[in-house]
């Protein structure tokens, strides 16, 4: 399985700081053995997109969608949009948006079917918090979050679905999940694809976020069962990206 890493630049850059952050992180030493993608505000597609030019790497992702196709929506963006927009790929369902933006179980299921019927790839996040975490109901929640996040679909239709298990105490905390930790997490999150997909299940990645830096991204996509990273903080500068990619191939 080819290992992803995923930059989140969450409400960072409009059009002219995300073109130049393009163009910067085309100038890295980018390692061959990896998927890379970046997810940007909507708004600076089309900045990024024209300072990608030809260039396929990296692939570039949305940071929300809504589930409906058009209609009485104000201020959201369809899944035919995204795709205008050349979005490979969309998170959903981050935990900032669960917890500040008042994104519900039902909504997230919802976006998920919709990008997937789309065929836009949903990068779809999981995690406890640390209340929940210390109650010993991580594993409960991950299981629960991720059963209903893929609710709304009945097989991945061809559409490489990805997971991100994000534990809601590591994001932007400096205080990352141990491996070992995250693995067992990603454990589980692998068994509720395989029971839901069967052997599609089994070759659908399943990433770590929370903190992620140079220091720490090789121990990560070493670890077994952590296929790839979704970095936050440390994908904001673009050359310390490359080093994040850099540091995460396996050659
Ligand atoms: P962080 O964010 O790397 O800044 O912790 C990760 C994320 O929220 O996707």
């Amino acid at each position: 399985m080819r290992k992803y890493i995923i930059a989140n630049w969450k409400m960072h850059y409009g059009p002219i700081k995300a073109g130049a952050w393009i163009r910067a992180f085309r100038r890295e030493r980018l390692p061959k053995d990896l998927d890379i993608g970046v997810a940007i505000p909507h708004i600076s597609f089309a900045a990024a997109r024209s300072s990608l030019g030809r260039a396929s790497v990296p692939w570039l992702g949305a940071q929300n969608v809504c589930w409906a196709e058009e209609g009485a929506y104000t201020g959201e963006t369809s899944p035919g949009m995204l795709q205008e927009l050349g979005s490979t790929f969309c998170i959903v369902g981050h935990s900032e948006r669960r917890l500040l933006l008042g994104e519900t179980d039902e909504m997230i299921s919802k976006k998920v079917a919709a990008l997937v019927h789309q065929k836009i790839q949903p990068i779809i996040c999981i995690g406890e918090t640390e209340v929940q975490r210390k109650k010993g109901e991580a594993s409960k929640i991950v299981r629960a979050q991720l059963t209903s996040a893929l609710s709304g679909l009945k097989s991945a239709q061809g559409v490489d679905i990805v997971i991100a298990y994000e534990p809601v105490w590591a994001i932007g905390s400096g205080k990352p999940c141990e491996p070992n930790d995250a693995r067992q997490m990603h454990e589980v999150a692998r068994d509720v694809l395989k029971k839901k997909f069967g052997k599609d299940g089994e070759t659908m990645r399943v990433i770590y976020g929370g903190s992620v830096d140079v220091r720490t991204v090789h121990e990560y996509v070493s670890t077994t069962a952590i296929d790839g990273v979704l970095v936050g903080g440390a994908s904001l500068d673009p050359r310390a990206f490359g080093l994040v990619c850099r540091a995460a191939s396996p050659a």
